[in-house]
């Protein structure tokens, strides 16, 4: 049975690699509204949890798998777009070692959203396009992905478990 494609959004697109990463960013977009438009702590704390838990998973995803990939077909395409990553980075490891109910963890938190709302933004206006008229084949690296995030939900759910016990 193949179930690499199908219509509802839910499996891996792999011949369409980029579509996953939108779906990614678009649910982040949803979450920053949820969090701007709350006047509820518990909701804000609980829509900047999940951000960070997708972003985090969202940039391991795209710093190890489908970055290195395009940097081997046309490196000019990527450092900026790396670059980026480095900075939001080094504030998700420090937002980790803080707790979000820290009076300096919201406006960091903010800051980093700031930058990685504009950074998408720019994927999606200039990158993937770019890629786009390139005529990569998106197929092997969108195999790859799907490995990598096939094997990122296993790892995690190995730690839920663990650590509900
Ligand atoms: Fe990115
Ligand atoms: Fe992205």
């Amino acid at each position: 049975m193949d179930t690499t494609t199908n219509d509802s959004g839910s499996a891996f697109p792999v011949d369409r690699p980029v579509e996953s990463l939108i779906r990614d960013h678009n649910l982040v977009r949803t979450l920053v509204e949820t969090y701007r438009n709350s006047d509820s702590d518990a909701v804000k704390i609980n829509a900047a949890e999940q951000i960070l838990m997708l972003m985090e998973t969202h940039s391991l995803l795209e710093e190890s798998v489908f970055y290195p990939a395009v940097r081997e077909i046309d490196p000019t395409l990527i450092g900026h777009f790396e670059q980026e990553h480095q900075k939001t980075d080094q504030i998700l490891v420090e937002l980790k070692r803080m707790s979000l109910n820290d009076p300096q963890a919201l406006p960091l938190f903010e800051q980093l959203i700031e930058l990685h709302l504009q950074h998408v933004e720019e994927e999606e206006n200039q990158f993937f396009p770019r890629l786009e008229q390139a005529g990569i084949d998106m197929m092997p690296i969108g195999l790859q992905m799907q490995a990598f995030e096939a094997n990122m939900v296993h790892v995690q759910a190995q730690a839920t478990q663990q650590g509900a016990r």
